[in-house]
């Protein structure tokens, strides 16, 4: 579970980007995240995820303040940020392998998910290879294979389809929906409004740092009065 309680972040002084938000990601739930370029998507999740330290308010995963309790809270989730930027010159097993000892995955354990979710994305065979060599696409698969070894209930993820090919973005949708009937919570952004209809129980839009719609998709088909489509809707909700 994310509690965003009453945060409030600006990048330059006065300017804020993040206006009182409030929001709570409820357990068994996967979550769209989505609004126009520049809406404060990216600037929310780093804040949940402690990479931008919070003006004001306050972000709790299970219950731990990122604030008061970084490093508690940091074990409740996994982060997949919009960019890959991994360590390009350890080969993807080294760099899976540092971010298990930073969890402290068991081997055994470790050996079980690098196999498994290697295989299902399909760059099993390249694991021995440098980072440096990876397309975008490996990087990001690289990335996400290695915030699921330790098996966090929050998944935190920034635009996580874009650059995946077909298979590997429906390997990872599967991953999402057995995680969240699992009990656990999913919070993804994402301007692909089809696999927002598809697979989220629940949506908040934001529009220019501040929240204005939480709730399912068919609530805001309703809210724009717009029975047949979410783009449409969503159009129509941020006023253009
Ligand atoms: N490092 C920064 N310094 C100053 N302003 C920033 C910085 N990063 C983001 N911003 C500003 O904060 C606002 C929100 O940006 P953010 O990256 O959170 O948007 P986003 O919703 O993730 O957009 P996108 O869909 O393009 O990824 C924008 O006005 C942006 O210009
Ligand atoms: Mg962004």
């Amino acid at each position: 579970m994310i509690e965003i309680k009453n945060v409030t972040e600006s990048y330059v002084d006065g300017i804020k980007v993040i206006d009182n938000m409030n929001l709570t990601i409820e357990n068994g739930t996967i979550f769209g995240f989505i609004g126009p370029n520049g809406a404060g998507k990216t600037t929310t999740i780093e804040m949940i995820t402690g990479v931008l330290n919070i003006d004001k308010g306050d972000i709790l995963i299970d219950g731990k303040s990122i604030i008061q309790n970084p490093i508690e809270a940091k074990r409740n989730f996994g982060f997949v940020p919009d960019t890959p930027d991994v360590f390009e010159k350890l080969a993807g097993i080294e760099y899976l392998n540092f971010i298990g000892d930073v969890y402290e995955v068991p081997s055994k354990t470790r050996l079980e998910k690098v196999t498994k979710l290697a295989k299902e994305f399909n760059i099993y065979d390249q694991l021995r290879n440098r980072i440096q060599s990876y397309s975008h696409g490996m990087k990001q698969k690289l990335q996400i294979i290695s915030v699921l070894l330790h098996d966090p209930k929050n998944w935190i993820l920034d635009e996580p389809m874009t650059g995946l090919d077909p298979k590997a973005s429906y390997t990872l949708k599967k991953l999402m929906k057995e995680h969240s009937k699992k009990g656990n919570t999913v919070f993804f952004s994402t301007h692909v409004l089809e696999v927002a209809e598809k697979i989220c129980d629940k949506i908040a839009v934001i529009d220019k740092g501040k929240i204005i719609f939480v709730g399912t998709c068919e609530e805001l088909k309703e809210k724009a009065k717009n029975n047949s489509s979410l783009e449409e809707s969503f159009l129509k909700i941020i006023g253009d």
